[in-house]
């Protein structure tokens, strides 16, 4: 049974425009898959805590020698890991904030970056320990950016999830959503017909 899991990074929760074209996928996806399991993280509504020297100490201090508040922060970070790593299919729903990924994405990567159990360094560099993945980005941004140098957003998502081994990874962008309604509605079309287009060439192949 193949297992997708969606995490919405928008402050707005389902409203949002990056979680409503990441909800279009997970349908689809459900109708393809019925028996898949969709598990759903709302970075929003649950928000990670941003990282700080304790709990990165937590994360470093072996099991056995973790006192009880390192042990639910460790804990807790491995539970985030433990539910990416059960996932065959990885869904992000990426607002642009401020030229930047949301800080509630940021704390949830740095809670999921970890020596050891997503990646390791090797001799020959470092090795992302979530292999076998695929990852859907749905990016929707007010201004248009993508394709220039003031996109932060799509080489920092792919070299971070590459570094956890998660390569094979596709984005969908909604742009210009604040420059008129003519041109957020045509962008918002464009992402769903490119939605819907990832689920014809899957039925085709
Ligand atoms: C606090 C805030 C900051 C934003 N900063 C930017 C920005 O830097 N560049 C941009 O193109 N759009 C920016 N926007 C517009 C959002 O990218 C746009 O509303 C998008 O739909 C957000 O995704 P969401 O609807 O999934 O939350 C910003 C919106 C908010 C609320």
């Amino acid at each position: 049974m193949s297992t997708l899991l969606q995490i919405n990074a928008s402050i707005l929760g389902e409203q949002g425009q990056s979680s409503q074209l990441a909800a279009r996928f997970v349908a689809a996806w459900k109708e393809r898959s019925p028996r898949g399991q969709v598990v759903q993280r709302d970075l929003a509504a649950e928000p990670v805590p941003h990282l700080s020297a304790a709990r990165f100490a937590a994360f470093n201090t072996p099991l056995a020698q973790r006192d009880a508040a390192q042990s639910v922060v460790a804990e807790y970070s491995e539970a985030l890991i433990e539910e990416i790593r059960r996932a065959d299919v990885l869904v992000l729903g990426l607002p642009m904030y401020n030229f930047g990924i949301p800080s509630q994405l940021k704390a949830y990567f740095d809670h999921i970056a970890r020596a050891g159990l997503t990646f390791s360094y090797t001799a020959a560099g470092p090795v992302g320990l979530l292999q076998g993945k695929r990852a859907y980005v749905f990016a929707a941004r007010g201004g248009l950016y993508a394709g220039t140098t003031l996109d932060t957003q799509t080489q920092y998502v792919r070299d971070f999830l590459r570094f956890l081994g998660i390569s094979e990874v596709e984005f969908v962008y909604a742009e210009g959503l604040a420059i008129g309604a003519e041109s957020r509605e045509s962008s918002l079309s464009g992402a769903r017909a490119q939605i819907d287009r990832l689920f014809a060439q899957q039925l085709a192949a």
